[in-house]
């Protein structure tokens, strides 16, 4: 028994090499692949998106680096990628028709990038995404009504902690999924346009997190 262990060891560890080689075959240098369908490049200091990830990539997690942009054509070459975190990046605007082809994508974190408008349509038709992630944009002080056209599983949206004085009621009537919406900590403004959003508030109170207390939409 033992002989044969020890005449097997070689093959095995060959075998077993072999086998991590072609897992990290198709992960980009300095990220870490820990299964089959996850890149994860999260806090590796990268200033644009890594080359070689592999296509058919479900989950990127790039959060915490100095990206700046994301070419119009990414989302066509992963069109699987469900999960994308660019949370705590260096993003200044998304470029029209970017997240037009994202069709299985379910989960967008862009908080805490440098975002300052959301224009119309910039989601397309993105009918899977149910969570979507836009707080702590310190210069967000624009976003288009019909910014969030086409989001009809959307479920929760964050908009905390951005510089919003005002937002058009249509942007979230448009969302017939909403169940969760994040509005605090922004710098509103008290006029008569900011009246209709209040009342769409008081009638939607239970999508407020913890409900209740629209003053100040909860902190
Ligand atoms: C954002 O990313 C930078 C760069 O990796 C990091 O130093 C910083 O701690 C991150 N900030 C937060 C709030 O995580
Ligand atoms: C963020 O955007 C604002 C407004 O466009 C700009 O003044 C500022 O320099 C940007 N900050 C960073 C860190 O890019
Ligand atoms: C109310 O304030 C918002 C944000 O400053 C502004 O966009 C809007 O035009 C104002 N509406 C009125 C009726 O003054």
């Amino acid at each position: 028994m033992l002989s044969c262990a020890c005449w097997l060891q070689p093959f095995l560890f060959a075998l077993l090499a072999s086998v991590l080689l072609t897992l990290g075959e198709n992960c980009p240098t300095s990220c870490l692949c820990p299964d089959p369908h996850t890149v994860d490049c999260s806090g590796k200091g990268l200033t644009r998106l890594p080359d070689s990830i592999p296509l058919d990539v479900r989950r990127l997690l790039l959060s915490d680096n100095w990206i700046p942009r994301i070419p119009t054509d990414f989302l066509v070459l992963y069109s699987d990628l469900v999960y994308l975190d660019l949370r705590n990046n260096s993003l200044s605007r998304i470029e029209p028709g970017t997240l037009s082809t994202a069709s299985r994508l379910v989960f967008l974190d862009l908080g805490s990038n440098n975002l300052t408008e959301i224009p119309k349509g910039t989601f397309g038709e993105s009918r899977s995404l149910i969570k979507l992630r836009l707080g702590n944009n310190p210069h967000l002080s624009a976003v288009n009504e019909d910014a969030f056209q086409g989001l009809t599983s959307l479920r929760e949206l964050e908009l905390e902690r951005n510089a919003l004085s005002g937002l058009q009621v249509g942007a979230l009537n448009q969302l017939p999924s909403l169940r969760v919406v994040r509005l605090e900590g922004n710098p509103w403004v008290c006029n008569c346009s900011f009246a209709s959003l209040f009342s769409w508030l008081m009638d939607n109170r239970q999508k407020l997190p913890n409900g209740k207390s629209v003053p100040g939409f909860v902190s």
